[in-house]
């Protein structure tokens, strides 16, 4: 399906987001390996998860959804049966990176594999450790699924990650679950820590010093309540929409702003937006606030280093952002962003170039002159959602009607969103009248 996004004059009103997709994924695995009967309220209703769930009935967890809240009839660490067939984990990365920890633990025999963009997803930064933990694992050239993975008797180990990848770190980590003895895993830069907070929560003994994380197996866990808070990467493209509308604001609740997630929050502050964190909270024990937005002027920035991998999935929302931002914008240090559900250096520059904006494409970053007068055009979504919702917002700037080539995909985090985009804007004719 193609959407056709039309200008808006502004956006204003209260909006929430779907759960946070990579809580929720966490939230289901670690529910269906604990003891009992788990709720998980306010789960994502995302594709992504929706396969999380598919693949956890296929080895036999039940899992019985009513509207948002899910319950997990965990089946404890030893309890997961051998799948009829071979699992299929659609879109969602996160999904086949850390099942295959819990695989690893398995003695049966799985394979799992998705659809074409996770068959060119790299996979040694899991295959490679997971065989150093004593799992058999086969890959397409050592790198690509269908994985092939035979587990059972781990070992403990300690690994340095070559990449910064919460879900390289979190596969271990649940491999880990079903090791004898301590598991450490050391990170090169500070990622999402959401699966340390729910191993803790289910009762696993975690612990983090600096960047070292440890976890202490074979594992006992027992089933949990869970609050999942609304997606921020999803309210990234909201907050962008409300800051670069004039007159605009928006009102965001409930939001997740895990101190590892929120790096986007700090930056927009550099780049000058207007942005309010109100009503911060613990909610099942992850931080959370409503966020109110208004429209600002913009300054370009640097974004490289150690903060990349807190904000790689916001830099597509980003780069559309500092099209908007007076002076130029540098993405540095984010080649990951090339091996995400689309190569998305390629498809922000591609679509950035479509709609007039003065771009440079570097292997590992952009750079992003502005402000730019936006052309209205054909965006490719390449399948990507998170390149179909920022080209919406940047279609809500444009002169014309723009047309989101496969906008569907949007559904893989936020089905809902471009109808609580359109709720929310208001046309010319009407702020004008
Ligand atoms: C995720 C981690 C990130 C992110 C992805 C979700 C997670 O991937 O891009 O959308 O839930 O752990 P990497 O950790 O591989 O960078």
């Amino acid at each position: 399906m193609d959407y056709v996004i039309s200008p808006a004059a502004r956006i204003s009103g209260t909006v929430e987001m779907p759960g946070d997709k990579s809580i929720s994924h966490r939230a289901l695995m670690i529910a269906a390996i604990a003891e009992g009967e788990s709720h998980i309220e306010k789960l994502s209703d995302g594709a992504d998860v929706a396969c999380t769930i598919a693949c956890l009935e296929k080895l036999g967890v039940k899992i019985v959804r009513e509207g948002s809240t899910a319950t997990v009839h965990g089946v404890g660490m030893t309890g997961l049966k051998p799948p009829a067939r071979v699992l299929d984990v659609g879109n969602s990365g996160t999904t086949i990176r850390l099942l295959s920890g819990i695989l690893a633990g398995q003695s049966f025999h799985t394979q799992i594999t998705g659809d074409e963009s996770i068959r060119a997803r790299p996979m040694a930064r899991i295959v490679e450790p997971l065989r150093q933990m004593g799992a058999e694992v086969m890959a397409v050239k050592n790198e690509y699924p269908p994985l092939s993975i035979t587990g059972g008797g781990l070992r403990s180990i300690y690994y340095e990650m070559p990449v910064a990848s919460a879900q390289v770190k979190s596969c271990l980590l649940l491999a880990g679950l079903y090791a004898h003895g301590r598991t450490e895993v050391v990170e090169p830069a500070r990622t999402r820590d959401h699966t340390e907070l729910m191993l803790v929560k289910f009762g696993a003994n975690v612990q983090k010093v600096e960047a070292h994380i440890t976890v202490d197996g074979p594992a006992h866990l027992t089933a949990q309540e869970v609050l999942v808070p609304g997606d921020l990467s999803s309210a990234a493209c909201f907050i962008a929409a409300a800051s670069l509308l004039p007159d605009s604001d928006i009102l965001i609740k409930n939001v997740g702003i895990n101190p590892t997630r929120k790096a986007f929050l700090s930056l927009l502050a550099d780049f000058g937006a207007d942005l309010d964190i109100m009503n911060v909270r613990t909610q099942g024990g992850e931080l959370t606030a409503d966020l109110f937005v208004s429209s600002s002027n913009l300054a370009g920035m640097t974004i490289e280093g150690s903060i990349v991998p807190q904000i790689i999935d916001e830099i597509p929302i980003l780069a559309v952002m500092a099209s908007q931002a007076e002076g130029r914008t540098e993405i540095r240090d984010a080649v990951e962003l090339r091996h995400k559900e689309s190569d998305r250096l390629r498809s922000l520059a591609f679509n950035l170039k479509r709609m007039g904006v003065e771009v440079t494409e570097k292997q590992d970053g952009l750079i992003i002159d502005g402000p730019a007068k936006l052309q209205s055009a054909e965006i490719e979504s390449f399948n990507d959602h998170r390149i179909a919702m920022s080209f919406a917002v940047a279609g809500l700037l444009a002169a014309d009607q723009s047309r989101i080539k496969n906008a569907d995909c949007v559904a893989i985090s936020h089905p809902g969103f471009f109808q609580g985009l359109e709720d929310r804007v208001v046309p010319p004719a009407q702020a004008e009248a």
